[in-house]
């Protein structure tokens, strides 16, 4: 069991401005930040991230969506925080997110699904490893 995990706010969600109320939840289900950035993904960047879905038939449109506009990444921390943070998102596709999930809330369809969570305590690292410094996190 974990006690970290990594997120991105991605652009859909930043963009139709709903940021603030996406941290907002975050903080009031338990996790603390960690470490926060405002930035973006070239398709690059963004191609690499998500290189486990690479013979994916959705890895371009992926890629596409996620260097299109800023994202907000971040580092949280609470008790169990991989699984319950997959939980406080609801499921990959918004339609079948269960009701106050933030997908369900926030998000646009199943590639436009305005949050990342990562998917395991090996993954987290990875991927706050990925757009953290050592410097950068608390
Ligand atoms: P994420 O990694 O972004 O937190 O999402 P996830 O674990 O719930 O889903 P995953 O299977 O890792 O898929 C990564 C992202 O790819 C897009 N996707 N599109 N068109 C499609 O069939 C399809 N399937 C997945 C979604 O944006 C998903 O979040
Ligand atoms: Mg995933």
């Amino acid at each position: 069991m974990s006690n970290r995990t990594f997120t991105m706010i991605k652009p859909d969600a930043f963009a139709n401005g709903h940021s603030g109320a996406i941290i907002d939840r975050i903080i009031k289900a338990g996790f603390k930040i960690v470490a926060l950035k405002l930035t973006s993904l070239s398709a690059e960047k963004a191609g690499e991230f998500y290189a486990v879905h690479k013979q994916r038939p959705f890895y371009g449109e992926l890629v596409e969506f996620m260097s299109s506009g800023p994202i907000i990444a971040a580092i949280l921390e609470k008790n169990n925080a991989v699984e319950d943070f997959r939980k406080l998102i609801g499921a990959t596709d918004p339609a079948k997110a269960d009701e106050g999930t933030i997908r369900r809330v926030f998000a646009e369809n199943l590639g436009r699904n305005a949050i990342h969570g990562s998917d395991s305590d090996d993954n987290a690292a990875i991927e706050g490893n990925f757009f953290f410094s050592g410097l950068e996190r608390i």
